[in-house]
């Protein structure tokens, strides 16, 4: 089988609209019906649908608290934007970081689930986080396991990877397949 792979000369920002275009071609002619984006402020993911017809697009932000208590990064106009076009918006706890970034921010050290996320950093930050938000989204039963979906991911705003894999839930983490990266920045 022969597939390619689009390697962006740095990471970051500047690749988001050429990554959906890249979503959007590897979509046509396949079985996917899903797609799990990491869009803190809503805007890629606005972006995406823009672009995109036929797939359920899910989305999920920062965790409340992550830059300020009690804060969310996404306006609720944003959120209700997207839920106007059928885009949810999933809050939730990190599922590759979680209590563990607590307890080494307190104690130092790190934690198991933190190796997993420096493991998959080693291809992109981006990678780390399609990972990261489908095991977030397989929890919170907003996507299937054991079927695969495309899931995106960016570093830090705007997005510069994407892969299909099959989620896992937390509980069966490495039951996650990744079949096919479709874009990620070279590192
Ligand atoms: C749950 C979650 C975890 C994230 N983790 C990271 C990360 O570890 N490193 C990183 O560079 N970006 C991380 N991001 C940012 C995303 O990869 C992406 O660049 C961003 O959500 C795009 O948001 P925007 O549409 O507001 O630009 C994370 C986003 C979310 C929602």
């Amino acid at each position: 089988m022969e597939k390619s792979v689009t390697y962006f000369e740095k990471p970051g920002e500047s690749n988001t609209d050429e990554l959906i275009k890249l979503v959007k071609s590897r979509l046509e002619g396949s079985n996917i019906k899903y797609i799990a984006i990491a869009s803190v402020s809503g805007e890629s993911a606005l972006k995406l649908d823009d672009v995109i017809d036929g797939v359920k697009i899910i989305n999920v932000t920062h965790h409340a608290g992550f830059r300020d208590k009690n804060n969310l990064e996404i306006s609720e106009d944003k959120r209700v934007e997207l839920e106007k076009r059928g885009i949810l918006t999933f809050v939730g706890s990190h599922a590759l970081s979680g209590v563990g970034r607590g307890i080494s921010n307190k104690f130092g050290g790190v934690t198991p689930v933190e190796i997993i996320a420096a493991s998959f950093r080693m291809f992109s930050q981006g990678i780390k986080v399609c990972a990261e938000i489908s095991i977030m989204l397989a929890d919170a039963g907003l996507i299937p396991v054991g079927e695969e979906i495309i899931a995106i991911g960016g570093n830090a705003h705007g997005l510069d990877s994407a892969a299909i894999l099959t989620p896992a839930n937390m509980t069966n983490v490495f039951d996650m397949k990744i079949h096919e990266i479709i874009a990620m920045p070279r590192p």
